[in-house]
């Protein structure tokens, strides 16, 4: 296995943080005891107290189902507060740089910028897989961190393993695998977590969970790099309903499963209808829960679905996805409009 100390990585002004101990750390709410420790309002409402600041219960589910210790596990306010953490923790401002692989989800780049890293991007190959070669050579001593999005946003594909592994066993700092889509997927590198001490794995709840309104994201990695990005979050990231929330949401496992083949279905149906329209050049291949598909004429047709009041992305201005939409696999209603509004045009 590869020697990886994060610690090593760490910003300068956090080597010695003392991090925040709130009330809510010291004792269980459970334990019956009269808490007058966090200046709350005494009179219950059901969300009068702060929420766990660990969220406890929601790790030993998770870790449950995920097979995974809890203190391999972090969570936040979406996966986007976790991808601006890991940023905080590893990337020293002004001084560092990231390595991203567009065209791929955006947010890797502006949470980069706003915290004053200087971003690299190395462009996918036209079949949007990494240039192993080419993010070698991105790399300098300041290079910390190098963010793989599979499935990819905005194309859908998987990146190969063997790519993923070889970029895990070459690349110097931490590679955040943002794994947003792996529910519609059947592969994931969570198992693998062990065998790589420089992987942070992400995970959301917006998007096979059914719960991109609660905003809650997992991350997972070592304990030691789970450590270092517990110390700097804020210490409610994940409010009580939230937490409430995703408790009762992660118990209907047959739920979710109904609904992920449901979407896996409706994709390959969607899929296969698109293909026959005369304006539709290609449907990318899909292991996430849109498809990216190339028109004739892009912006032609994303305002023609518009009027017919169905909003999908223009996503042509990316890399190797010139007039391209991207299109969620909606309901099965949503889906047999979209393809009778397709077939008038
Ligand atoms: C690849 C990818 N990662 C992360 C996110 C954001 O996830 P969250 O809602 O958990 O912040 C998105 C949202 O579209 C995404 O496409």
């Amino acid at each position: 296995m590869k020697i990886f100390n994060p610690r090593t990585l760490l910003r300068e002004s956090l080597s010695d943080l003392q991090s925040y101990s709130s009330a809510r750390e010291e004792f269980a709410m459970e334990s019956g005891m009269s808490f007058l420790d966090a200046n709350e309002n005494p009179f219950e409402s059901g969300l009068n107290r702060y929420p766990d600041p660990q969220q406890q219960k929601l790790k030993n589910k998770l870790a449950e189902l995920k097979q995974i210790a809890p203190s391999k596990i972090i969570l936040g306010n979406g996966s986007d507060e976790l991808l601006d953490l890991v940023i905080r923790c590893f990337c020293e401002p002004g001084k560092d740089s990231v390595i991203t692989l567009p065209p791929t989800y955006g947010m890797y780049g502006i949470l980069s910028r706003i915290n004053g890293v200087r971003v690299r991007e190395v462009p996918l190959d036209p079949n949007f897989q990494p240039d192993l070669q080419a993010v070698t050579q991105a790399v300098d001593d300041r290079t910390k961190l190098l963010f793989l999005c599979s499935p990819n946003n905005p194309s859908g594909n998987r990146l190969n393993t063997e790519s993923i592994t070889a970029l895990l066993d070459n690349f110097p700092g931490i590679v955040v695998l943002d794994e947003a889509y792996a529910d519609f997927s059947s592969v994931s590198m969570l198992k693998m977590l062990d065998n790589y001490p420089n992987l942070v794995i992400l995970q959301t709840f917006s998007k096979a969970y059914g719960l991109a309104g609660a905003r809650l994201g997992a991350g997972y990695a070592s304990r030691e790099i789970i450590h270092l990005l517990s110390k700097i979050k804020l210490p409610y990231n994940v409010n009580l309903l939230t937490q409430q929330v995703a408790l009762e949401r992660l118990e209907d496992t047959t739920g979710i499963e109904r609904e992920i083949k449901e979407i896996l279905d409706q994709r390959a149906l969607l899929k296969a209808r698109l293909e026959l329209l005369p304006f539709v050049q290609k449907v990318f291949p899909s292991e996430a829960n849109f498809l990216l598909v190339r028109v004739d004429d892009a912006q032609r047709r994303y305002n023609q679905f518009l009027e017919a009041g169905i909003v999908v992305r223009n996503r042509s201005k990316e890399l190797h996805c010139e007039q391209s939409l991207r299109i969620t696999v909606g309901t099965p209603q949503e889906n047999d409009r979209l393809l009778e509004v397709a077939k008038s045009f």
